[in-house]
């Protein structure tokens, strides 16, 4: 379980801490779990993420309000929020052998416990979502960029108590997923196979580390699809599922493709689930991920010329930039407490950023390091408006247009498991925990 191996996670923090703080020029750091936002002129507060930063060092989900120091040398302290109230749920500080590598505080008024904390320990630095009070912490600088770039860089690689959030993560999702496929068997509609997602995962939607994408048939086209339709198309041909879980603020991010039929894109799925374990086999330290990236277009442009969907050889697609027409994404990101998490195009702890140039919506750049936790997710879609534009912009394009309407109801395929980076080999998260 996470919990056993939460005391080293701890130990590792407060020294990545203390190395960044150092270079940075830092003598401490508060991090606050962030306050509730509201709607325009109403009551109700939009659904709440703790602040990643300030998740990663407690092994139970944050509240909002709450505030960490980390200062060198010292134990780490937990300003927990001491609330009274009969309107809400009054949070009282969770028990566990967690609390012995911590001081916690409980404090009324946060503003006046930080301003005194922060006093006379020299250069304090605040990471995370600005609170009304903020800007009266006289002498602590917010936010500052080179401190963040340490922290983001250093957080690609994580601990064993992370790589067991992740599991969690994916086995609640990889439960979802089940819920969801024999629903979509069953004949649901796309709000039905939400909802049996949610329950396969124990989860409410706000729960969800992102919205799930599901899409019937040629929703599938839209990468980032958020309607959940109530209503049964005449025929539902392809479920494409794109839903994670959360487990202690880690998320798993897990796509997959069915299709009740055996003709050409039922083999396009099978293609593209092999294409995916190879790239997936790829993966492991020291692969620099825009190579792959480019393996997976190659993979992708001799899927297309081995189905006729286009005649030319995948070196004229590459040219021609083809594959791109049928999969516009990158090939994956980093995966821990956010979906897409930081640091992607970071290429040192100093913050120099190389996006790819030749993939401009690639999130990852950084040659792969073992305990780098990413997807690998390639897909393959009839999206109209890019077919379009390939017409328009492509002269001999190769594309067997007939061939390609005839797909377009089927709106496409993405396949993406949570991949573990080691040093020669890899371990695939997602697929430990597989159905079928
Ligand atoms: N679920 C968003 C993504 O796969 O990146
Ligand atoms: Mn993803
Ligand atoms: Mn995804």
């Amino acid at each position: 379980m996470p919990h056993s191996y939460y005391a080293a996670h701890l130990t590792t923090l407060r020294a990545r801490y203390e190395e960044a703080l150092e270079a940075t020029g830092y003598d401490a750091v508060i991090l606050p779990s962030g306050g509730q936002t509201y709607y325009h002129a109403d009551d109700h507060a939009h659904p709440y993420h703790a602040s990643a930063m300030a998740q990663q060092w407690l092994p139970f989900k944050l509240i909002p309000y709450l505030h960490i120091l980390i200062r060198p040398q010292h134990k780490p302290v937990l300003f927990w929020p001491g609330q009274r109230d009969f309107w809400h749920v009054v949070h009282t500080v969770p028990e566990g052998e967690w609390q012995n590598g911590w001081d916690v505080q409980t404090v009324k008024d946060a503003g006046t416990a930080l301003a005194s904390a922060s006093q006379g320990i020299g250069k304090v630095a605040w990471v995370g979502p600005d609170l009304p009070f903020t800007s009266q912490l006289t002498g602590v600088e917010m936010n500052p960029q080179s401190l963040i770039h340490h922290l983001n860089y250093q957080r690609a690689c994580i601990t064993h108590y992370e790589i067991d959030c992740l599991v969690e993560a994916n086995k609640a999702g990889m439960q979802g997923h089940q819920a969801a496929k024999e629903a979509f068997l069953n004949g649901a509609d796309e709000y039905e196979v939400y909802q049996a997602f949610l329950q396969g995962s124990r989860q409410l939607s706000i729960d969800e580390p992102y919205p799930g994408i599901v899409a019937l048939n040629e929703n599938a086209a839209t990468l980032h699809y958020e309607q959940k339709s109530r209503t049964l198309p005449g025929e539902s041909r392809t479920l494409l599922i794109d839903a994670g879980a959360d487990y202690l603020g880690y998320a798993s991010d897990i796509t997959r493709t069915y299709t009740r039929e055996n003709g050409l894109f039922g083999s396009l799925i099978t293609a593209m689930d092999q294409l995916q374990q190879t790239l997936v086999q790829s993966a492991t330290a020291g692969a620099r991920f825009s190579d792959l990236h480019q393996q997976a277009l190659k993979g992708i442009a001799i899927i297309l010329q081995e189905t006729g969907i286009c005649t030319h050889s995948m070196e004229i697609q590459l040219e021609k930039r083809i594959p791109q027409v049928f999969f516009p994404h990158g090939l994956g990101h980093l995966l821990g407490l956010q979906v897409h998490d930081v640091g992607g195009h970071q290429q040192d702890p100093e913050g120099t950023l190389k996006p790819d140039p030749n993939a401009p919506f690639l999130r990852l750049t950084r040659s792969l390091q073992e305990n780098m936790v990413i997807t690998i997710e390639p897909g393959l879609y009839f999206i109209p408006m890019l077919l379009e534009k390939m017409i328009q912009d492509i002269p001999q394009h190769g594309c067997d247009l007939e061939l390609i309407d005839t797909l377009k109801p089927y709106g496409g395929i993405r396949i993406e498991d949570n991949i573990l980076v080691g040093r020669d080999t890899i371990r695939n998260l997602t697929r430990e925990f597989s159905f079928d």
